[in-house]
């Protein structure tokens, strides 16, 4: 795995990168990880930016300026934003950098880990799958808080998210939910710790999921128009 990788000077910085002409099969790893196989060619370079809505660039900017720092960073991020604009896309990007600078990155969708710890039929292995996911080196959590809780989940909910927080572990996040709304859903306690824990970053844009059809990729990531449709 070293060697897939090499270090380089960017800004002053060192930074990690997939070392040049070498094409390191890392899909078995990000599938460990838990990114869900539909987005495994999820990368920086194909989010692409549209003009009209500064805030893509900015969070593409965000997260890949993130992901180069890491593990120089201070806390994690919490990307915000209505349905389709990209917050799934930009995390699996940031897992896919971390994984390959080594880092041990977890992967989960919010639903599917409430459903995973529900499952379990007894409390040693509930207490496991919590140890799983709170010692993760970066846990990145996508659609966070995308539903209601019922006691128990929201019991993990503080347990895991304070025992993050205690021991300064790196925590990513992304959710539709804004401002209050997301108070609302996960409590003023837990929110609080996300200010202390996360920094922020919106983005505002239509729904990619409704022009894709109408839009093609050109080089330098820019949102096209496509001809033929
Ligand atoms: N700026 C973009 N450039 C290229 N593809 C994009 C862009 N924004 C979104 N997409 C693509 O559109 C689809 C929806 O994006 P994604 O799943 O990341 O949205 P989301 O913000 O996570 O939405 P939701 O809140 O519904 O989960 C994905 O296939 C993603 O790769
Ligand atoms: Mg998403």
């Amino acid at each position: 795995m070293k060697d897939d990788y090499e270090i380089v000077e960017k800004d002053g910085i060192l930074i990690a990168r997939p070392r040049e002409g070498s094409k390191p099969d890392f899909e078995e790893r990000f599938l460990r990880a838990g990114i869900p196989p539909a987005f495994l060619d999820r990368d920086f370079k194909n989010f692409m930016l549209n003009p009209d809505y500064p805030s893509l660039a900015r969070a593409r900017a965000a997260v890949e300026k993130f992901a180069e720092l890491y593990p120089a960073v201070n806390g994690g991020l919490l990307i915000m934003g209505p349905t389709g604009v990209g917050k799934t896309h930009l995390a699996v990007a940031l897992c896919k950098t971390l994984l390959m600078k080594g880092a041990h990155c977890i992967f989960v969708d919010f639903r599917d880990s409430m459903r995973e710890y529900t499952s379990y039929p007894n409390q040693d292995r509930r207490e496991d799958y919590l140890h799983y996911l709170g010692s993760a080196e970066v846990l990145i959590w996508d659609d966070f808080a995308s539903r209601s809780l019922s006691d128990w989940e929201e019991d993990f909910l503080y347990r895991l998210i304070d025992k993050r927080y205690r021991e300064g572990a790196t925590t990513v996040l992304t959710t539709v939910h804004q401002g209050e709304s997301l108070e609302r859903v996960i409590g003023v306690r837990l929110r609080s710790r996300l200010y202390e824990m996360c920094r922020e970053v919106e983005i505002t844009a239509p729904d990619y999921r409704s022009k894709v059809r109408r839009l093609s990729y050109r080089k330098g990531g820019k949102f096209e128009e496509d001809k033929e449709g």
